[in-house]
């Protein structure tokens, strides 16, 4: 609540605010004092203040003037979408691996980062890239997919997983996903499956797991492998296996939007050791330098094709910080995300608010919920002028103009896709938000709603 500044604690709890309540005393006896008391309060005006900053009762609330309306807006600073957890610690471990004077890749900052990856996902080992994309371009090419060749994927994802196909030369077979869990849908997978087939990409959307059974069952039978594009995933399980170590390949990112975050950067796990040694070559330019460095070879040479997908030392060095967080990222991304849905329970019949299924522990990396299309695009700019960065996810990539012109695919033809990307709206969740920034994204997201859904 923009303005709300003081509150006396004591047996009888006040806010003192002028322009909430005109100067006079707002008697809360919801409230309790103590740490988090300004947390509470905000919530408790939240649902008695109007848009236009006077008092009302918690349905003048749902009516009040929306910022759009010209309103009073929730918060006068705008709040991200997501802004990564970011310290000194991390322009300490970057200036230290400066001062070392490794900044190529394969360094010891690499080393460690990928020792702290491999933990973090129970595996052996890992292999830090430039990006997820270049980790998804290393994956469908170690797969030997060509010309001819074809590689399902979900239409609702973003356009590396399906670039990462067209680079090999194959054909992206873009399937429907499972509205209930926006994944993709393994009876569209076994619609379209043959023998041009050589792979399939699942991508674990907003960090909840695909059903990796149905999956892992119509690739067996198919002899086909399958990648886990996991880049919302890291942290997530599905039956307490991490997310991206269950297919033959995962791939991962930190970009600078994810939760653990380096600017540009990926990882690729391998379940076979061979594919491991391969893609070890293929992100040195197809040189065995990695042996070369570790000492096994006394020079190194062209060994394979390959590319330039080594992520540098500098960026090791954060990624290998930002590691260290990754517990207390996902306690706090839950936490929040908790919060936030038990406070927009009240829209539940008009909203279908993000969950988790039994089986699956969710990264949290997004935060999902889908309203109806009608109202979908004001709802988005209406958030935006209450101070709420809100975004949509994504166009989907069959009626996108490359899919249309390139894929032949054309709109209607996957029509859950549709259906969720005109429906959905991102809401803000990011480990680095405050209490009070989760309480004005309920209170923008409750006012928007209660107006546009009433
Ligand atoms: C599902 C998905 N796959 C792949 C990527 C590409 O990641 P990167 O930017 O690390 O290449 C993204 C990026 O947001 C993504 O959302």
């Amino acid at each position: 609540m923009a303005g709300l500044r003081s509150l006396v604690c004591g047996e009888v709890r006040l806010v003192s605010e002028s322009s909430v309540d005109g100067g006079r005393h707002l008697i809360l006896p919801q409230a309790r004092p103590g740490p988090g008391s300004g947390f509470q309060l905000r919530a408790i005006l939240a649902r008695y203040a109007m848009g236009d900053g006077s008092v009302g009762g918690p349905l003048a609330f749902a009516g009040g003037r929306l910022a759009i309306d010209g309103g009073v807006p929730v918060r006068n600073t705008p709040l991200p979408l997501a802004r990564p957890w970011i310290d000194a610690a991390d322009a300490e471990a970057a200036a230290e691996a400066v001062r070392r004077g490794w900044l190529a890749g394969g360094g010891p900052a690499g080393g460690e980062a990928e020792e702290a990856l491999a933990r973090a996902l129970g595996t052996s080992r890992s292999l830090l890239m430039t990006s997820c994309t270049s980790a998804l371009e290393a994956s469908v090419a170690l797969i030997g997919a060509g010309p001819g060749d074809e590689v399902i994927c979900p239409s609702f994802t973003f356009v590396s997983t399906a670039n990462a196909v067209l680079r090999s030369g194959a054909r992206p077979i873009l399937v429907d996903i499972d509205p209930s869990s926006l994944n993709i849908a393994p009876a569209a997978v076994d619609a379209v499956i043959g023998p041009r087939t050589r792979a399939i990409i699942v991508v674990h959307y907003a960090g909840r797991a695909c059903d990796m059974e149905a999956i892992s069952e119509i690739a067996a039978r198919h002899g086909v492998p399958v990648i886990e594009d996991a880049a919302h995933a890291l942290g997530a399980t599905w039956r307490t296996r991490p997310l991206g170590t269950i297919g033959d390949f995962g791939c991962f990112s930190f970009h600078g939007t994810k939760d653990i975050v380096c600017g540009e950067g990926g990882a690729l796990v391998t379940r076979r050791d061979e594919d491991h040694r391969r893609a070890e070559v293929m992100r040195e330019k197809g040189t065995n330098r990695a042996e070369f460095l570790r000492g096994e070879v006394d020079r190194y040479t062209w060994v394979a094709e390959g590319s330039s997908y080594v992520m540098s030392d500098v960026l090791a060095a954060i990624l290998r910080v930002q590691l260290g967080r990754l517990p207390a990222i996902r306690r706090r991304k839950r936490e929040l995300a908790s919060r936030l849905t038990s406070r927009l329970t009240g829209l539940a019949d008009r909203v279908t608010l993000p969950h988790e299924w039994a089986g699956i522990e969710s990264s949290w990396h997004l935060y999902p919920v889908l309203v109806p299309p009608a109202v979908r695009d004001t709802a988005i700019s209406a958030l935006r002028r209450e101070g709420i960065g809100a975004a949509f996810h994504y166009v989907p990539l069959h009626s996108s103009p490359f899919g249309r012109q390139h894929l032949g695919y054309r709109p209607g033809d996957l029509p859950e896709t549709e259906h969720a990307c005109a429906s959905l709206i991102r809401l803000p969740l990011f480990a680095a938000m405050t209490d009070d920034d989760l309480e004005d994204v309920a209170t923008a997201t409750l006012k928007v709603m209660g107006r546009l859904l009433s």
